[in-house]
Formats: structure tokens, sequence, C-alpha cells
């Protein structure tokens, strides 16, 4: 053991109970006797929150927008960075959270509606923040998918569902970026506290092989035992000098073994080594492009994009504002921001702001209508999902030439916003950087590449959580068709779908082909290859969706992303992208087994240009190499490759006995993959388990005659 290094084991117990609970509202404990310092640890996913002067970043809603990990990487360590500075060693972000719900107050520092996307991304923003030397936090561990009653709501999910979306970019960040730490959430999950949930526990630590140190929210214990006790490790913002005692007396009664103070006071102490690292030499940061790029273009007549020299009218509230964020601990002051109006005038030249719409405005070539949702924040859902378009109806009876920029931090109803405007551009939260943004998107100096990672509905009582928003119990009856998956299976006509989005380009597709035609569970995966063409007169980056379709039996969604890339493409250029799928997006978790499954059969694979566009597909067929196990059905066994031989010659006798008794000449066979006969025979039959060919078929079978027959049944 490297004698230098600091261990637990060089801790009193009292020592070790105090570290494990927060020093103050933002540091953990300082232990001089082994050279352990506090630890910072500071808000937020859009920038530092510490009081200080701080840049705020394009918030993740709008960076999701981009579906691009070099742009989540770079921002990640832009703040990283930012950190570093401020001296902090623990980044309280990114929040993988799933839009479930549009109005939830915090979606605006969450990624997406889908966990793949939301998992891939964040992914690569930990990458970039710890790349700095800085500790991300990956929050709210699990299911705090909505703000109002969020101490307390509780939220009634089934495994499969919790394991396939809310899990899941838990599962793809830690197995991805490795992060130092995760943030349990306060809400109860399947009536538990989130923050000692054991079952959460046991797939955190024991499927997914998290290592690092899990901090409850702020707040967010029940009793530091049991958050202890569960596999928590740190409690903030703290309470040890009230609480000490009680989890002395719980270790000291066998209640609490010694055994997860030490592994929690050892986690602590490894975090602080990887924090003690010097600052590397700055990023140099490229922020307007970042936000540019990520724009999403939701309407164009053609009359975007526009000339630097045009005549052109600003109006909104907006133009008066510096900085673009939501409320509460993502909220970020900014540094050095100048208002929204200063910066898009030293670009626009001939731009003039008016406060109220007169027959002035028809003398413009264009009016720059900006629309801001203003309650998007942390602690409270939003009531509805509208916005204010007085403004914009004010401005269409002078002007038509209506750019409408959507200053917002999730889901709003645009039905009214697309009938009076040219052009709509969705810019979410953009920090400080909106106003050197917008005019590079506008001009097209930055063609916008954004694709929405949310569905906008085109009315609030088409989501499965309308009306739920008060409720004490959230039961997620969806299951995993949660945001494009429901509407798709419901054919609910949305305003504006999951991963779309329009250029300044147009691409055309061809040539979409997989490198298999069947998939076994040996295979890592598939590569698929599809080629783009570039027929703009733009140089443009494109977003490249490719979706899984199901049968959408047993609780499966009839749609999912399974891949997705950012591409470039210069104008005229024809380009042949490559993307590979993991066998895992093949699969379903079978609650029975315990495990992930195939999903079985021929599947259809397809390259979008959104959720609901289908450009291309090429059919797949899942060949799940079926290992019988006692808990197979006959049926099953049949489906298996020689399945109907095996059934007829190791199992037929205890089948009849199960079903008919003592009878040799009862007549069966297997025919066009079924069991013949009667009716009530064959399904009766072919849906017993094997276990059942012991315990009912009359001693026809021993459980040992069963393990042989298994044993042949699985070396064919
Ligand atoms: C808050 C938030 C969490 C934040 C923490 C510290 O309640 O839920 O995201 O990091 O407390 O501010």
């Amino acid at each position: 053991m490297n004698k230098n290094k600091k261990h637990a084991s060089d801790l009193t117990l009292d020592e070790k109970i105090s570290l494990l609970s927060g020093n103050n509202v933002w540091h953990t404990k300082e232990i001089k006797k082994i050279g352990l310092k506090a630890l910072t640890l500071r808000d937020g996913p859009h920038g530092v929150r510490d009081g200080e002067p701080a840049i705020a970043y394009p918030n993740l809603c709008l960076a999701a927008c981009s579906w691009d990990r070099q742009i989540l990487y770079k921002l990640g360590q832009y703040l990283g960075d930012d950190a570093k500075e401020h001296g902090i060693d623990v980044l309280l972000a990114p929040g993988v959270n799933i839009k479930r719900t549009p109005t939830a107050g915090r979606n605006f520092e969450y990624f997406s509606e889908d966990p793949l996307l939301t998992g891939e991304l964040a992914a690569e923003f930990v990458k970039g923040i710890q790349s700095r030397g800085v500790a991300a936090c990956v929050k709210h561990f699990v299911c705090n998918d909505r703000e109002n009653k969020r101490f307390s709501y509780n939220v009634t999910v089934d495994e499969k569902t919790l394991r396939e979306i809310y899990l899941k970019p838990f599962e793809i960040v830690i197995k991805k970026a490795k992060p130092k730490c995760i943030m349990s959430a306060y809400n109860f999950v399947n009536g538990q506290f989130a923050c000692q949930n054991h079952m959460l526990y046991d797939v955190l630590r024991n499927e997914f092989l998290f290592s690092g140190t899990v901090m409850s929210d702020w707040g967010g214990t029940d009793k530091r035992k049991n958050f202890y006790n569960a596999g928590g490790n740190l409690e903030m913002p703290g309470s040890d000098e009230k609480t000490h005692d009680d989890v002395k007396l719980a270790v000291l009664n066998g209640e609490l073994s010694e055994d997860k103070i030490n592994e929690s006071a050892e986690k602590i102490i490894e975090l602080a080594d990887f924090c003690s690292c010097s600052a590397k030499p700055k990023i140099a940061k490229d922020i307007a492009s970042l936000a540019a790029e990520s724009f999403v273009l939701l309407e164009n007549n053609g009359i975007l994009p526009i000339g630097k020299d045009e005549k052109i009218a600003l109006t909104g509230d907006a133009l008066q504002a510096s900085v673009f964020c939501g409320g509460g601990c993502a909220n970020v002051s900014g540094k050095g921001a100048n208002t929204l109006l200063s910066e898009l005038s030293q670009y626009f030249c001939n731009a003039d702001f008016v406060e109220k719409p007169s027959e002035k405005l028809n003398s413009y070539n264009a009016v720059i209508v900006f629309l801001r949702e203003k309650e998007s924040s942390e602690g409270f859902d939003r009531k509805d999902l509208s916005v204010d378009c007085s403004l914009l109806k004010q401005v269409a009876l002078y002007n038509k030439n209506i750019i409408t920029v959507l200053i917002n931090g999730s889901v709003i109803l645009l039905n009214q916003v697309k009938q009076y405007s040219a052009a709509v551009i969705e810019s979410y939260y953009a920090g400080q950087a909106l106003g050197k943004a917008l005019p590079l998107a506008l001009t097209g100096a930055v063609v916008p590449s954004g694709r929405l990672a949310e569905t906008f509905l085109s009315k609030e009582s088409d989501s499965y959580a309308y009306g739920e928003e008060d409720d004490e119990d959230i039961f997620y009856a969806e299951r995993t068709s949660v945001g494009y998956r429901y509407y798709a299976e419901k054919a609910i006509k949305t305003q504006y779908a999951f991963g779309y989005g329009l250029s300044y380009s147009r691409f055309t597709y061809c040539d979409f082909y997989a490198d298999k035609s069947f998939l076994d569970e040996g295979t890592e995966g598939v590569n698929v290859y599809v080629t783009l063409k570039n027929d703009g007169v733009f140089d443009a980056k494109e977003v490249v969706q490719i979706y899984l379709h199901t049968d959408g039996k047993n609780g499966d969604p009839i749609v999912k992303l399974v891949a997705f890339d950012k591409v470039f493409v210069k104008k005229g250029q024809i380009l042949k992208t490559k993307l590979f799928i993991a066998a895992s997006e093949f699969m379903r978790y079978d609650v029975k087994k315990q495990k992930y499954v195939f999903y079985g059969g021929k599947v259809k694979l397809s390259v979008n240009s959104d959720a609901q566009s289908v450009l291309l597909t090429t059919d797949i067929t899942l060949k799940p190499y079926l290992k019988a196990d006692r808990y197979t059905t006959v049926g099953e066994i049949i489906n298996k490759q020689n399945g109907a031989e095996l059934v007829v010659k190791h199992l037929k006798k205890a089948i009849i006995g199960c079903i008919i008794g003592d009878d040799d000449n009862y007549p069966f066979s297997v025919k066009n993959g079924h069991i013949a006969g009667e009716e009530f025979f064959s399904r009766v039959a072919e849906s017993l388990q094997l276990r059942q060919l012991v315990s009912m078929s009359n001693n026809k079978l021993s459980e040992q005659e069963l393990d042989q027959i298994i044993a042949i049944l699985n070396e064919e």
C-alpha cells in the first residue's frame, strides 16, 4: 500500500462518520490528520454558481439539440475549466432525468425524452468536465422527472420501464464516462426514498458497477443510517452535529455495519485524490458557434438566411435582457454579458429596436420577434405550455416577414407562432450567447443544424402525463412508450416531432443497409450504412437518425432511437456514413429472466429525418439463442432450431402426463410450429414451463431427468 496515500483505516470511527456528512452547504469536511482537504461542491450544468460572476453557457436543453457528441464534450470542458478556476472540486451536473412531462420545471436542464440521446450526450459532457480535473456529479438518481412535490411524490414504475428508460442514461454515462459522483433524487421510487432504495443501489453498484461517491440531494436523506446502509456515501448539506450519535449508535448496535462507513469514507478520500490535480491550460472557447449550431430551425419560407445589412426591426422584451437561463440551482449570473439588443445592433448595422408595433414596421425587410417562456425553473412545474403571442399578432398587422425567435426552457404550443411567422428559430435558453450566436445562424455564417430532443405537442392534453401534475403517487402507465414512442403508438399528430429540424441545405438519402441480416447473442452489434447527398447551396451539418421498429408487444415501444451521428457534408458532396448499433439496442428487459433478451424475430431498422418521418428501411432478423432452463415453455422450445423434434423425442410422455394422464397411445405431433390436436390440449401444452413436467406429469419425469433434457436441449 502506498504509505503516503490516505486511507479510511487511518481514521477513527467518529472521524469517518463526520466525514460522511457535509461540513456546510457547499463543502465536505477537512481532516488535517490525513491531509484530507475540504471539497467544494457547486452547481451547475450551465456555468459556475458560487456567487461570483461566471459565464452563462447554452443550457442543456439547447446543447442537446445539437445531437453532437463533440459539442457536449467541448461544453463540458468549458465548464470544467471555469469550475477549476473558481476552486470547485465537484460540479453538480449534469441532470439526466427524462423529459417525460412537458410541463416539468427542470426540463431546461435535462437533455431529452429519449434515454439513448440523453445518455450518449451526457457521457460526453461528463468526459469533458472530468478531463479538466473536476469531478462531475450525475443527477438525480432516479425518476426526478418533474418538480411539483418533488420532496414527497412517489413514482410507481415497473422494472422493465425503470431499466429501459429511467436508469438507462445513468447506465450509459457510468459505462462510457465513469463519473466520480452520482446524486440521489428526492422522490420516492416504488414506495421507497430513492436515496435509500436497495433495488436502485443493487443495480447501480452490482450491475452498472458504479464505484464512485453517491451523495444525497440537498436535504434529500431521511435517516443517515438508512442512506448509508442502502449504499449512499455523503449526506449533503450535512447534519453531523445533530445526527452523529444516531449514526454511531447504529454502528455500535449492529444496525449499520462499520464496513459501510469505511467504504464511504474511502470513496470520499478517493474523490479528493482525483480533485487534487492542478488546473490545465484553459481550452479556447467558441460558445457562439456551439449555440448557433444547436438552434433548431422550425420554419422557414425562404426568408432565411438574411443579409447582414438588411433593414430589420427587432422587438420583444428579451432584447433588454442579457442572460437566458432557467431558474433555481442551474441558473447562472453571466459574466461580461451585454444585452441582446446591444449585441445584435453591433452585428446588424441596419437594425432598429421597435418597442411598440406600428405602421413604421412595414418599411422593414423583416421583423425579428422574440417570444419568451420565462417560467422554467427548479422547484415547480409550469402551469401550462402556453406562450404569449400578442406581440407577434400585432407585428403581423404591419409586416408579414416575421422571423420569430423562441426563448424557452421546454415544450410550448406553437400552432399560432407557426401561423404568423415566415421563419421560426428555437433558441431555447442560450445563456449569454444568444446575441452573438443568433446573427451567425440568421445569416448562414453557421447553418443551424439542431434537431428537437423532445416532442412539441399540438395540444397539452395529448400528453400521457396531462392531469397528473399534482399527484402524490405518479403511475408511469405509458411504460417504455415515453415521448415520441407514445405519440407514434397512439398515432397522435404532434406540432414538431422528436428529431425534427430544418436546414439551409437539403439532404437526400440512399443505399441504407446493415452489414448483418441477423443478430444472435454472440455479436457485439451491427453496422448500418447510409449515403447522404447535400443538394443545397450551403455546406452544412446533418443529424443521421436510426430507429428500430418492434411489434410493440409486452410493453415494448413500437419505435425507438437506436443510433445517431452528426456529420458535415459540403454542398454537392456525397457522403457514405457508418453507424454502429450495439446489440443491447435490439434487446428488451425480461423481468422473469432478470436479464436483457432479444426482441426476437424480424425487426425493421429505418433512417429518419425525425421520429415520425421514415426515409429508408432495412430488415434484420434477431435469432436469439434460447438457452433453455426450467422456466422455458414448451412453445419456446418448439420455436428453437430443431425444437419440434426435441419436444417429440424427449418431452412427449411428460406433456401428455400433465394434461391427459397415463395414455401411451395419445396422438402427439408437432406441425408448422405448433402441437397438433384439439385447441385446449395444444394451447395448454405449449404454455407449460419445463419445471411443470416434473410437478404435474403424474410422475413421468424427475428433476434429474429434466436437468438432463435441458442439457440436451442446450447442446443442440
Ligand atoms: C438542489 C437540486 C440539485 C442541486 C442541489 C445543490 O435541490 O435538486 O440539482 O445540485 O440542490 O444546489
